[in-house]
């Protein structure tokens, strides 16, 4: 399910050196199967072959919060927590807290003074956001310029490839566009990343719709046994199978992205037979998605009882991933203060 699995997705293994991948995510607390099976599980793989970049995006959860911005701290550690549990390394991966990079907000100010409003203006996801948003008053400079913000944070690192969710394609792009708006107009310095497309399984909560925090409909990666088989057994299943003796259909079924997230091959096909011929009601056929679902979470649920014990070395890691990050982040900042000619010697502070 990498993108170099892909046909025709972009091959960026090419050309020697380890290419660089980062993402982001806004904290919103403890992790649900959304954000694993959609994000994590991705970024899992990708740490494997490549140099990457995983950071705490807590400045762009300001766009939508500022009402309550003393909120968001709180999120960080919960949500690192479980990144730790399902396997991110931070031998492998640089874990970082955006906030905790003030160079982000400087490139992100240079960013600004050349990216045309109408870029902003005309970006799919700031539109569908305004929109599925409509009781925040987003009509701010700041959520206008999340794009921009993401863009700093891209290619602050030099990154070749972006793992994300679709609708964050357009902010790839234009951080494609932005990167050879620098290149041109001073001197080339970033590369432009491609978006790596994360294939994200349609899984609802449990009252049906997507599953989202806002909602109240999730099933956490760190829930209690007995509260995760409650919440499978509330799943809906095929709602034109109202008894046991009707024959289902595997298709209508919200369970069954589930199932295919955490059944091997062979026993799917068993299941969509016998549900198909009505031999397995959907109550049997919850219990045996929860057994799986359970057994497969298990080593991360214990990983994080062992983290939540341990919150220091959540800490630890952090600040690490912080440092290493910040170094980057530093070296880029004064290449970008030459290019602009902005560079020390002229600084006129002591
Ligand atoms: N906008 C992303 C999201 O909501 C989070 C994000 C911020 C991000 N900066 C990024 C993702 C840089 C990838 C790269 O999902």
């Amino acid at each position: 399910m990498t993108f170099e699995d892909k046909p025709g997705s972009p091959n960026i293994l090419g050309g020697g050196k380890k290419k660089r991948i980062l993402s982001g995510m806004r904290p919103t607390g403890k992790m649900h199967l959304g954000n694993y099976y959609g994000a994590l599980y991705n970024w899992l793989r990708l740490q494997e072959e490549y140099e990457c970049h995983y950071f705490v995006a807590d400045w762009h959860a300001i766009t939508t919060e500022y009402e309550n911005p003393r909120d968001i701290a709180g999120y960080i550690p919960e949500m690192v927590m479980d990144w730790l549990s399902v396997g991110l390394d931070p031998g492998k991966s640089t874990i970082f807290v955006q906030s905790a990079i003030p160079e982000h907000a400087e490139l992100y100010l240079i960013f600004g003074m050349f990216t045309p409003v109408p870029w902003l203006e005309r970006n799919p996801t700031y539109k569908d956001q305004i929109q599925e948003l409509a009781h925040k008053d987003l009509a701010t400079y700041g959520f206008l310029g999340y794009p921009v913000l993401q863009a700093a944070d891209i290619l602050m690192y030099k990154a070749h490839g972006v793992p994300v969710g679709v609708d964050q394609v357009p902010h790839v792009e234009m951080t494609r566009e932005i990167a050879r708006r620098f290149n041109n107009l001073y001197r080339p310095l970033f590369p432009e990343p491609e978006a790596l497309l994360t294939e994200i399984p349609k899984l609802t909560g449990t009252d049906g719709r997507k599953m989202s925090k806002s909602y109240n409909n999730c099933i956490y990666l760190s829930d209690p046994p007995e509260v995760m088989a409650q919440k499978v057994r509330q799943m809906i299943t095929d709602t034109q199978r109202p008894f046991k003796k009707d024959p289902g259909e595997p298709d209508r079924c919200l369970a069954f992205p589930f199932h295919r997230l955490n059944l091997p091959r062979e026993r799917l096909e068993e299941i969509t037979a016998e549900c198909r011929r009505a031999n397995l009601g959907c109550v049997d056929c919850k219990k045996l998605l929860a057994e799986a679902l359970l057994e497969n979470l298990a080593p991360v649920q214990e990983r994080r009882r062992y983290y939540e014990a341990h919150p220091d070395e959540v800490k630890e890691v952090l600040l690490q991933g912080n440092r290493k990050a910040r170094e980057e982040a530093q070296r880029t900042m004064a290449e970008v203060r030459e290019v602009i000619g902005f560079n020390q010697k002229i600084q006129l502070v002591k």
